[in-house]
């Protein structure tokens, strides 16, 4: 690790240079920001708890035959990835009002809505991720007509299969948030399921209580964020046995 090189650095996440061509280490930091990059702090273990969160996620996925860039994890905090090239696109789905849209369209939190629904947000944190819709993701060419067709069908399952899999843990799935990238082999291009899907991206709510057990703890002062993601590991049989 001391001499790996490092690519980029994210406000959770930092690439490592893999140990094979077309790989990638992904090491989980517990550095947490929010609102965009407005509130920072830590949360101790956080990202132990959310690699092991994440490679459950993309393991149950790719069984279902949806390709993730998720190899393989490596130890507590890092997983090995398949390099691939970031669409700019964050890919929101929403099936129960909370955060961002109760305030753009005066929903009250906890609202269902008629239908899930996706959005795309801009990946621009100058511009604070602004809300785009597809025009505006096909005229810049973020991506092809085509390549977001791939995207929102891969999404629309996602948000199934994962709210059965949260359900099943007693858990609703509120929101979260998706991003892809394109795989490049010989002289072919792949959508692939990039990122994460841990606790950061996602909201949790407690089936029986609304309790939160997402990043929304820390985003509100609420507390209790470390015991949040552990509840969440536990109930999916994934929590570390030392969470930090
Ligand atoms: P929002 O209500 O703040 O738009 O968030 C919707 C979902 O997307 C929520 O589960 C959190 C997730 N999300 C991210 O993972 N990263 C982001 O930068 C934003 C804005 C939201």
């Amino acid at each position: 690790m001391a001499n790996r090189k490092k690519l980029y650095e994210g406000k959770a996440k930092i690439l490592y240079k893999g140990p094979r061509p077309g790989t990638l280490v992904q090491y989980f930091k517990d550095d947490a920001t929010a609102f965009n990059n407005e509130k920072r702090g830590v949360i101790t273990g956080k990202g132990v708890l959310n690699n092991t969160i994440s490679e459950y996620m993309m393991t149950r996925l790719t069984e279902i035959g949806i390709t993730t860039h998720f190899i393989e994890r490596l130890n507590m905090r890092e997983q090995l990835i398949k390099e691939v090239e970031i669409i700019p696109i964050e890919v929101v789905v929403r099936n129960i009002a909370a955060g961002q849209i109760c305030k753009r369209l005066g929903l009250d939190e906890g609202q269902p809505l008629p239908r899930s629904l996706v959005e795309y947000y801009y990946k621009a944190d100058e511009l604070g991720d602004p809300l785009i819709s597809d025009e505006h993701v096909t005229a810049f060419g973020w991506a092809s007509h085509q390549e977001l067709e791939e995207i929102v069908a891969v999404t629309l399952r996602v948000n199934d299969f994962l709210s059965g899999i949260f359900l099943g843990i007693g858990v609703r799935l509120i929101d979260f948030k998706l991003e892809f990238g394109r795989l490049f082999t010989d002289d072919n291009v792949q959508i692939v399921l990039a990122d994460e899907i841990s606790p950061d991206n996602c909201r949790l709510w407690d089936i029986k209580t609304n309790e939160k057990l997402d990043k929304d703890r820390f985003r509100r002062d609420l507390g209790g964020e470390r015991e949040a993601y552990q509840d969440i590991a536990r109930r999916l049989g994934v929590l570390p046995e030392m969470g930090n």
